[in-house]
């Protein structure tokens, strides 16, 4: 199992690439089995979790292959079998997208129940009940969800859903796409990446209407055709890096960052007393004063993201005074405290909100990598340690960073990764 050693060695200084957005990418590569005709991705990172939807649309007979570095091409009209085993869809929950689309195109599907993860339950009750409300007739048996529509279309539905999913949102947009009339989402998820997906539908022949907003109506049409789409930049990716800067201090140019979609992320830098100067789509975020904590609670976009809370914690630990951060997403996301701790971190938690008092010195130590953000976390806290910080299960990390040591690097840290 690899792991990473990291060595605190100052300031970064130098120009990154955003990769394109795993949360956007993975939708939309599943968007792919709506249509029966070749489709085109291009900015598809190079991630693990990019390479299981490829290989779970491989199992479906699905023509899927990366071609370029960046570039993955998917024909699905080789569709044979509409299932998504539970072998792959342990490996990544992400992998429940592919059941709107299956079912509006195949007219059923059985996909294994994604089970919950180290961060919460994550329960897909709201994915199922949008379907439900198109038509679908669902069942659920031996950890697989079977989901059918009768006479093999779903219908149009007004659906409210419960509270703000991200995928929930994407799986039931993406279903109604071929759908008998139309559909109505309301409380839908208005996250960049729900956008993003939504684009890609368009740029196939999709009728969406409202994405970004609260309310989005998609008009069924009966066929979506080939189109080449190009995946978003990472906004979690290149926060990651903006807070590295934030902790160890420096001056980096994140290239091709979604820049509109990051001002709850930049407010935050700012308040800690970042510089952040936007030139196009380009970013050169610098810090040079004193850092200090800055309180947060996640919540959806859009405010500030849960998948940058950890980050903003190992960026909180360093800096002066004390921040009450409070999770508001997941019920089990702050796995990295006990493990930034072991770095020499103060931090007190209660229930979801944990009290960060910031020290003037990390020392390195071995840690564990709990999940994909705990992972970057605990790679920003050992950038600003003192000695040597060893990770472990950085597995974790593959899932959702392309290159992140190389990409380190390139503006100056010390970090390899040790194969063992
Ligand atoms: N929820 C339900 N029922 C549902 C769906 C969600 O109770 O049917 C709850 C969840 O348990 C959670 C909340 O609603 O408490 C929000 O979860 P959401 O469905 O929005 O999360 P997700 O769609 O499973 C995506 C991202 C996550 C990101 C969250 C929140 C992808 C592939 N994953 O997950 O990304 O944290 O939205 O923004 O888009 C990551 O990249 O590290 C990551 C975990």
């Amino acid at each position: 199992m690899d792991k990473l050693r990291v060595t605190g060695n100052g300031p970064l200084r130098g120009a990154v690439r955003i990769s394109g957005a795993k949360n956007a990418a993975l939708p939309i590569l599943c968007s792919s089995l709506l249509v029966k005709a070749p489709v085109t991705f291009v900015n598809v990172p190079q991630l693990n979790d990019t390479r299981t939807t490829v290989r779970l649309l491989n199992q479906m007979g699905v023509t899927a292959a990366r071609t370029e570095t960046h570039r993955v091409e998917i024909d699905a009209s080789t569709l044979t079998k509409p299932v998504a085993e539970y072998d792959l869809v342990k490996t990544m929950r992400a992998s429940v997208l592919v059941l709107g689309p299956l079912v509006a195109r195949w007219g059923e599907a059985r996909v294994s129940l994604p089970g919950g993860c180290a961060i919460g339950q994550r329960p897909v009750d709201q994915h199922l009940k949008g379907l439900e409300a198109m038509g679908a007739e669902v069942t659920l048996d031996g950890g697989y969800i079977n989901a059918a529509a009768p006479g093999g279309r779903l219908k149009g539905a007004h659906i409210v859903m419960d509270m703000v999913t991200v995928t929930g949102t994407e799986n039931v947009m993406m279903a109604a796409t071929l759908a008998d009339g139309v559909t109505v989402i309301e409380n839908a998820a208005r996250e960049p990446e729900v956008v993003d997906l939504a684009n890609c539908l368009i740029a196939m022949g999709a009728d969406i209407k409202g994405a970004g907003t609260d309310t989005i109506t998609i008009t069924g049409v009966d066929n979506l055709h080939s189109a080449t789409y190009r995946v978003m930049p990472d906004r979690i990716e290149a926060g990651t890096f903006a807070c590295a800067v934030a902790a160890v201090g420096g001056e980096v140019t994140l290239l091709d960052a979604p820049v509109t979609a990051m001002d709850a992320i930049f407010d935050k830098l700012r308040d800690a007393g970042c510089s952040i100067a936007v030139n196009g789509s380009n970013v050169t975020v610098s810090r040079k004063g004193p850092l200090k904590a800055v309180s947060v609670k996640t919540a959806p976009y859009p405010a500030f993201p849960t998948d940058m809370q950890a980050q903003l914690m190992a960026m909180n630990v360093v800096a002066e005074g004390t921040a009450v951060m409070t999770e508001n997403i997941f019920e089990n996301r702050m796995m990295h405290v006990s493990e930034l701790c072991r770095l020499g971190a103060k931090i007190d938690i209660t229930g979801n909100t944990a009290v960060v008092q910031g020290v003037s010195e990390l020392k390195g130590a071995n840690v564990m990598a709990t999940d994909l953000r705990a992972s970057a976390s605990l790679v920003i806290a050992g950038l600003c340690a003192t000695g040597t910080t060893m990770i472990d299960r950085i597995y974790h990390l593959d899932r959702g960073y392309e290159h992140i040591e190389d990409k380190l690097i390139g503006l100056g840290a010390t970090i390899e990764r040790v194969s063992s």
